[in-house]
């Protein structure tokens, strides 16, 4: 890539035919499953039809003739969220993934009625997010990526001090109050920094109906979801929500507990309840993510077997 003739080119992925993503998103497939051990197919195949559809917004980095990079983004009321972005490790360097994100941030920034761009984009390199665009704007929170062995190894024990709490199985009738929950729980916290659906009770409704209804992070996977109340009043004081990201892993989508009912032991034992749902359901990994600097979560989450794969960037671009 050296000759000037050679400098990637970047066009609209609205101009291009969808097949000519297929090498990449194989190559992205395979690496999703191997370092994440997340299945990209559902994913790879919504970009593929969107693209054909000409309904994804976004960028394409072409190279003699081939697409070597992508990265798209949507729009959710007065945010932009830059989905997914990818080079091909054949010509991934930090100018080519900085540009696609550049392309994507500039252009969302452009748009009048935008207020705020999110992206966690996990397989990004981070020495590529070193120099943000817009820097002015920007602010980057470290996230680790973790990991816990389900399969083998002596089942985790269960915690006395939850004892007085009542267990159940999500329902979606659950969805109102842990809303709230979510709302209060997350209150001056970093996590509401990064993703702001945190910040108000509509915003974790939608977050919720994104996580139960829509495959982005995984399938939701009730069987392995709960949710535990206060006995006497019938509070509910945390949830621990899961996901299939492929047939045999699970993911953590969401764990929080009432700022009243914290150090109980509420968490672990609600994880330790999902982590044996996975495990019963044929789950060898469970995976999650945690903003790095949220050294509480992390002490508990290492605590019952997880440990850090990789470490990505969230970033937030705001006007
Ligand atoms: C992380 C969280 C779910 C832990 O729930 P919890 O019911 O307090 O956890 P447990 O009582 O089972 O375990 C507490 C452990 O977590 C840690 N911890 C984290 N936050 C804590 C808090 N505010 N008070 C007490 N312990 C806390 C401690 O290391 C403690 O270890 P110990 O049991 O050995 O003393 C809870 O603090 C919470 O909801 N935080 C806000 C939301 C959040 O950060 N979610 C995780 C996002 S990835």
């Amino acid at each position: 890539m050296a000759a000037t003739a050679e400098v990637p080119t970047l066009l609209e992925l609205r101009q291009l035919r969808p097949e000519l993503l297929r090498p990449l998103l194989q190559e992205e497939t395979e690496v999703w499953l191997r370092d994440m051990l997340w299945d990209f197919r559902p994913s790879s195949e919504l970009v593929r039809r969107f693209v054909g559809m000409q309904a994804l917004n976004g960028h394409a980095l072409c190279w003699r003739e081939e697409v070597v990079g992508y990265a798209y983004f949507v729009c959710e009321e007065q945010k932009g969220l830059i989905g997914d972005l990818y080079v091909r490790a054949e010509v991934r360097t930090p100018e080519a993934e900085a540009r696609l994100l550049e392309a994507s941030v500039r252009t969302l920034l452009a748009m009048p009625h935008l207020r705020r761009v999110e992206s966690q984009l996990m397989l990004m390199s981070r020495e590529s997010q070193l120099a943000l665009p817009f820097p002015d704007r920007a602010r980057a929170f470290a996230r680790d990526y973790m990991v816990a062995h389900l399969a083998g190894g002596e089942p985790l024990r269960e915690d006395p001090r939850a004892a007085g709490a009542r267990f159940e199985l999500w329902s979606d009738a659950f969805t109102d109050q842990a809303a709230h929950l979510i709302a209060e729980g997350y209150r001056n916290h970093v996590d509401a920094d990064i993703n702001d659906q945190y910040r108000t009770v509509p915003g974790a409704r939608r977050f919720l109906h994104n996580i139960v209804q829509y495959p982005g992070c995984g399938s939701f996977f009730q069987p392995a979801s709960f949710a535990c109340f206060d006995r006497s009043s019938g509070n509910m004081t945390g949830v621990c929500l899961t996901s299939l990201i492929a047939f045999d892993t699970g993911h953590v989508t969401q764990v929080c507990v009432h700022p009243g009912y914290r150090g109980l032991g509420l968490g672990y034992e609600m994880m330790r309840r999902s982590l044996a749902a996975l495990r019963m359901a044929g789950c060898q990994h469970a995976s999650l993510t945690v903003t790095s600097s949220n050294t509480g979560a992390r002490s508990l989450y290492e605590r019952i077997g997880f440990a850090t794969r990789r470490v990505f960037n969230a970033m937030v671009w705001e006007l």
